[in-house]
């Protein structure tokens, strides 16, 4: 369902900046996508600097990764507050960039505005929260399974992007089956295992999307908690399907959480993973 579309075009300038908006805002608030990215800046100023060496690997793990391609076209998926995107040098390298997310800041929406080759399109990359959101309406009575649900995607660009010359999956894997679970659980309908089994599908579909050898994937894979005294105390799994082989990749940490407020008493660490697919 297109729900707004609020396409602006400066010919004069000869820009191609526009907002598309394929999202419903009451959704949206449900799922608590906007609060989730408020919370993603906030952390980032408390955590002062802590946050700068993976910021920085991932921008330069995405330059590298965009040498060999064709330049005329580049799309980074889950580009948010663009803490970890180098939007400038993207810009000046590919004649058209696209950057997709379900919310987009309004400073970021403002800021990119200088950028004439740059295009800023708001809808679900997943397909998946308006489906899930009338599923779970009807879910206590009926007998349907969550693999069930089937995914919509009404923009072209998601058509599109196997004639995109570089796609950047920017710290969104992990990302995309959390707020759309969470929603799934607050019914108290299905198990810890059925819900799991959906994330699988969410991230698979994700990594099925990526046109292979125009793609980098950069995804946080592991959550470490370690104890004042950097004893590590829990592990968890963050991907729960296997990622493909990659000719280039690099693997790093990034210190998410020094000041104990994701888990009270541990600081939080995410091991993170660059790769060409
Ligand atoms: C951890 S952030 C990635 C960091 C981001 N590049 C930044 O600098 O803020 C994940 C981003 O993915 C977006 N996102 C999460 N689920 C999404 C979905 N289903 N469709 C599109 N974007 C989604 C969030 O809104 C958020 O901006």
């Amino acid at each position: 369902m297109i729900v707004k579309s609020n396409i602006s075009t400066n010919f004069e300038n000869y820009s191609i900046i526009l907002l598309r908006k394929f999202m419903d805002k009451k959704i949206l608030k449900k799922f608590g996508f906007k609060h989730d990215q408020q919370g993603i800046i906030n952390r980032y100023i408390r955590e002062s600097g802590g946050w700068e060496k993976h910021l920085k690997n991932t921008k330069e793990f995405i330059i590298q990764s965009a040498q060999l391609k064709d330049k005329k076209s580049c799309t980074i998926l889950g580009s948010g507050w663009l803490l970890d995107v180098p939007l400038d040098k993207l810009s000046q390298l590919f004649d058209k960039v696209q950057l997709i997310d379900i919310v987009h800041p309004a400073q970021i929406t403002h800021k990119v505005k200088k950028l004439k080759n740059v295009e800023i399109i708001e809808t679900d990359i997943t397909g998946l929260m308006n489906p899930v959101y009338h599923f779970m309406k009807k879910a206590k009575k009926s007998n349907l399974t969550l693999d069930q649900i089937e995914a919509t995607h009404i923009d072209l660009w998601f058509q599109d992007i196997k004639n995109t010359d570089f796609v950047v999956s920017v710290n969104i894997l992990n990302q995309l089956d959390i707020l759309i679970c969470d929603y799934i659980k607050k019914f108290d309908i299905y198990s810890e295992q059925e819900i799991k089994e959906f994330r699988k599908i969410i991230q698979q579909n994700h990594l099925d999307f990526l046109p292979k050898g125009k793609s980098c994937l950069i995804t946080d894979f592991e959550e470490v908690n370690l104890d004042g005294s950097n004893e590590v105390i829990q592990t968890k799994k963050l991907i729960h399907i296997n990622l493909p082989l990659s000719k280039h990749k690099k693997k790093w940490q990034w210190n998410f959480d020094m000041n104990q407020t994701y888990h009270k008493d541990y600081n939080t660490i995410f091991k993170v993973v660059g790769m060409e697919i």
